[in-house]
């Protein structure tokens, strides 16, 4: 028996803000923007649209391209950093909306890497025979704790949700090897500041991890699942800036066609990054069955993840 994505979706506000529109609230132009990151836009949930709303949304869509009934799932995983409110968790409030009765519930953090610590934490129930069906949500609205004034952040984050249904799948396919790791020194970063409650970034310290963890956590997913670089067939890498996610796929030596790119319509999401991108992948036909894909990801904490996976059930 393998371990893998039954099925996937998405959700995104409607509500677009462009780097035009940015350019009015703080000093910077939207050729900064795009050439520095990659982004041309991102989506802003409105004050009625919380976490667990666009959770919902996203759960719906991968529950449906599963084929899986709510009342058949074992496990509802939310990876978030933006909760609704601290408790309730957003996992126990989508239990309720999906009508998820027997599912038990929790919600974890690591950041952007969130996904990924989701992913193998639910690979882990269904490998031991615990658990059959695991619904695994990344989700954040960034926007509640953005500082409009800080150009720093503000620039590059959006709000979004990203789901994926893990379950049995044949032998050879699923999950083939993982990496996860953090290191806390590095935690000041990148954290929400307890009295202002905005997320502050050391940008030129986070890039220069991310650009050193992400080729390696891919690098090394593909070697511990005895695999060659010229194996892997697609890479969703976390959309945190364009030249990070290049220092990933150039490790493996693939063409950015094979690469999920669509940092420049989302900004970084957090915790959604990565479902977001597989999401939007499949809808695109760009992975297909038997294909070697790589996930990865990193964010505060310090955080980091990669999963290598032949796709298909
Ligand atoms: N517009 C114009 N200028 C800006 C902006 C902006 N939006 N933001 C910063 N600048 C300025 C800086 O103040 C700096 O000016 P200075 O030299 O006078 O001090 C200058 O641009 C260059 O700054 P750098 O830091 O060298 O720019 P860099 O090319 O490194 O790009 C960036 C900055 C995009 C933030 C990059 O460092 C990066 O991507 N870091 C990683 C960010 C990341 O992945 N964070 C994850 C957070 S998400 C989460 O976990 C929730």
């Amino acid at each position: 028996m393998g371990v893998g994505v039954l099925g996937a979706g998405h959700y995104a506000p409607e509500n677009v803000v462009t780097n035009k529109e940015l350019e009015k609230i703080v000093d910077t132009t939207d050729e900064w923007i795009r050439t520095r990151t990659g982004i041309e836009e991102r989506r802003i949930a409105t004050d009625d649209e919380d976490t667990s709303d666009m959770a919902y949304k996203a759960a719906v869509t991968a529950l449906k391209d599963a084929g899986t009934k709510a009342e058949d799932l074992d496990l509802i995983l939310v990876a978030t950093v933006t909760p609704d409110t601290p408790f309730p968790s957003v996992s126990c409030m989508l239990q309720e909306r999906l009508g998820a009765s027997k599912a038990a519930a929790m919600d974890l953090g690591a950041a952007c890497a969130g996904f990924m610590y989701a992913m193998i934490t639910a690979q882990q129930y269904i490998e031991t025979g615990a658990y059959d069906n695991i619904l695994i949500i990344g989700v954040d609205k960034l926007s509640k704790i953005i500082n409009w004034s800080d150009r720093n952040t503000c620039v590059l984050l959006g709000d979004g949700a990203g789901a994926a249904v893990l379950g049995k799948v044949s032998p050879e396919k699923g999950i083939l090897s993982f990496e996860l790791g953090a290191d806390g020194s590095g935690g000041k970063e990148l954290f929400q500041n307890n009295e202002t409650g905005y997320l502050e970034m050391n940008g030129r310290e986070v890039y220069k991890f991310a650009v050193r963890q992400m080729p390696q956590s891919t690098a090394n997913v593909v070697e511990k699942a005895g695999l060659k670089k010229e194996d892997v067939d697609f890479l969703v890498p976390h959309q945190a800036n364009i030249r990070i996610m290049n220092a990933a796929r150039e490790r493996i030596g693939i063409s950015e066609d094979k690469m999920a790119k669509v940092i420049q319509w989302y900004g970084n999401n957090s915790s959604a990054s990565i479902p977001i991108a597989l999401s939007e992948s499949l809808q695109q036909g760009k992975i297909k069955d038997e294909d070697i894909v790589v996930l990865v990801g990193f964010g505060g904490g310090l955080t980091w993840g990669a999963v290598a996976l032949r796709w298909g059930k």
